[in-house]
């Protein structure tokens, strides 16, 4: 198995690991079949809502993503108050909201033109963000979008954001940069709320560039589809590896088509396609390339299932996506800052123990046949090298009333042990937790034990 198979294998399960309720959480806005949202599920977000309203693309997430519910409607009709009530959460909880609306009113190959209609689905993205509040932002737009033409369209949006109350960094990221084996460029914005007090970060790239050649290893063979009969059979025999219609003297549809190169990134995966396959020619071949084909150039693992009854229903959806690899480059970054302001949130408090403050030890009691649960003076429960999440279920209701985990994350039965507010524990408890740096619980009787 190559790396980039071990990879995207990776990339899956990690996706498929059991999330815990208090994971940070993601809402994904047109989430197409679910490029970003698999990015940031192997990331570690939880995805608690996505919104799409193509029926087939809703039903390729949903056969990947079985437990996330669906806003399978149009975005215009999702009221922020349904959404937070779907999503389970309050105003202002929700860790990180990503969207990407539909390119064509921005793509350098579409119209640019300020009032096509489709702006209309950025004006709703801002309205659920407005009324949501997340923690943070992701967006992602086509490099159109940083094009002379559309700057005022892109200095409005960021004045939007910024009233919205969100510091916001931006830049044009390469997918083959991050292991992507395509050469897609895309703008990407990370914006946080201005409360947390956090500079919005984005990853940078890492590696060699990964090739066509790369992309394929290890796919079963595939029948290659016919071009068109006549002129173009003949005339794409003129585009060479790495070059496309433009390089030749092919007029009309035969521009934009490009062949393949084995030693190099694929072009930009576009969701339009043609009679023989999605604009891509074969390296070798004169013909088109498969789907399996186009969703490792995507960076799709294997296992994620594209819906569809047609070829191009699927490829359309794959072309559509935030490269998974891509979305968990930026999810770790995203994941990685959303801990931090739980450490920072904690760190407020004043952390400095007096000396006849400091616990004292007790023995170790047993949980679940190992030595792993301590009482201490204070009158508090240590659990050593457990997990609270595993222990808290099998105790009475309001039992614990809150617990800090190592790395530091904090959870409270007010709060269905999701999320943090300092206010609501007594201080010592964060100020002996963080220095113990283990997971603490108030204490269950000897009988709760028992039982
Ligand atoms: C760029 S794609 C998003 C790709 C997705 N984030 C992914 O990584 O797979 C945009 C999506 O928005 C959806 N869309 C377009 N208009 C919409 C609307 N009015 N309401 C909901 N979804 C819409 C499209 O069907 C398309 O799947």
């Amino acid at each position: 198995m190559t790396t980039y198979e071990k990879e995207l294998k990776a990339l899956w399960q990690a996706h498929l690991k059991p999330r815990r309720f208090n994971a940070p959480t993601v809402i994904s806005l047109f989430a197409g079949c679910g490029g970003s949202s698999l990015g940031y599920s192997a990331a570690g977000f939880r995805e608690v809502l996505a919104v799409e309203y193509d029926a087939t693309a809703v039903e390729s997430f949903l056969a990947n993503f079985p437990e996330v519910p669906i806003w399978g409607d149009d975005i215009g009709l999702l009221s922020v108050d349904e959404a937070l009530s779907i999503a389970q959460l309050k105003r202002g909880e929700l860790n990180l909201l990503d969207f990407s609306p539909p390119c064509q009113a921005d793509s350098r190959a579409g119209n640019q033109d300020l009032n096509d209609p489709r702006s209309r689905l950025w004006k709703e993205a801002t309205r659920l963000l407005e009324g949501m509040k997340p923690k943070h932002f992701v967006m992602e737009a086509v490099p159109g979008l940083i094009s002379p033409k559309l700057r005022p369209k892109l200095d409005a949006q960021l004045e939007t954001f910024h009233k919205c109350g969100y510091q916001v960094v931006w830049a044009t990221l390469c997918a083959a940069d991050f292991g992507v084996p395509q050469k897609r460029r895309r703008v990407i914005f990370h914006g946080v709320r201005n409360d947390l007090n956090i500079v919005p970060l984005l990853p940078s790239g890492h590696g060699r560039h990964r090739t066509v050649a790369d992309a394929w290893a290890g796919l079963p063979p595939f029948q290659y589809r016919s071009t068109t009969k006549g002129q173009l059979a003949t005339l794409v025999t003129q585009i060479k590896p790495g070059r496309t219609g433009r390089d030749t003297n092919l007029k009309g549809n035969y521009f934009s088509t490009k062949r393949l190169a084995w030693e190099k990134p694929a072009f930009t995966v576009c969701a339009q396609v043609s009679t023989y396959g999605g604009l891509f020619l074969h390296p070798d071949l004169d013909k088109g390339i498969s789907v399996a084909e186009v969703a490792r150039l995507q960076s799709f693992p294997d296992e994620f299932q594209i819906c569809g009854r047609k070829w191009d229903e699927r490829w359309q959806q794959i072309g559509n996506a935030v490269p998974p690899l891509l979305a968990k480059a930026i999810g770790e970054v995203v994941m990685r800052q959303c801990l931090d302001s739980v450490t920072a949130d904690i760190s407020s408090v004043d952390c400095t123990i007096a000396p006849d403050e400091q616990p004292k030890q007790f023995p170790l009691q047993s949980i679940d046949g190992r030595n792993n649960l301590r009482n201490t003076e204070s009158g508090r429960y240590e659990i050593i090298d457990g997990n609270c999440l595993d222990h808290i279920p099998k105790l009475p209701d309001h039992s614990i009333a809150a617990c800090i985990t190592s790395p530091p994350y904090a959870m409270q039965r007010k709060k269905l042990y999701g999320g943090i507010h300092k206010s609501e524990y007594p201080a010592w408890t964060v100020r002996w937790m963080q220095a113990s740096q283990s997971t603490h619980a108030t204490p269950p009787s000897e009988q709760q034990l028992a039982a």
